[in-house]
């Protein structure tokens, strides 16, 4: 026989809805990509040239750099988050497309 009240099983269905809403959240949205949409989208959303930019890491760098040394990035992320986002940049954005050049 079982004896779980109704109630308490809508209450866990609910949680554990609610638990696989987050999650999906957490993926659909990866930090760096978190720190684009707040620190460089402000500007260049819907800029066609930024969405076709192509370059290295460290081209990544030195562009960021140059948008934080025109003050155009306010407030500046922090270091950790500068290189979330440089990861995202790389990752998504690199020179061949996806996944960059061949790591050796
Ligand atoms: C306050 C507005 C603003 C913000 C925020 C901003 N930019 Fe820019 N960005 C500009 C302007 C204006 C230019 C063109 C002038 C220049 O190149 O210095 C530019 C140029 C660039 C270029 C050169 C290619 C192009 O599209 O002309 C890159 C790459 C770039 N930005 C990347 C970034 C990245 C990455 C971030 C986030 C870290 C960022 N920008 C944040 C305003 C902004």
């Amino acid at each position: 026989m079982r004896s779980t009240p109704l109630i308490q099983r809508l209450f866990i269905v609910a949680l554990a809805m609610a638990c696989s809403a987050l999650t999906a959240e957490d993926k659909a949205v990866e930090p760096g990509a978190k720190v684009f949409q707040d620190s460089c989208l402000t500007c260049h959303k819907g800029n066609q040239s930024i969405e076709q930019v192509r370059l290295t890491r460290a081209q990544w760098k030195e562009a960021v750099d140059r948008m934080i040394d025109s003050s155009f990035v306010d407030p500046v992320p922090s270091k950790d988050k500068l290189a979330l986002l440089l990861d995202y940049l790389a990752k998504t954005r690199g020179p061949s497309g996806a996944a960059g050049p061949d790591k050796k």
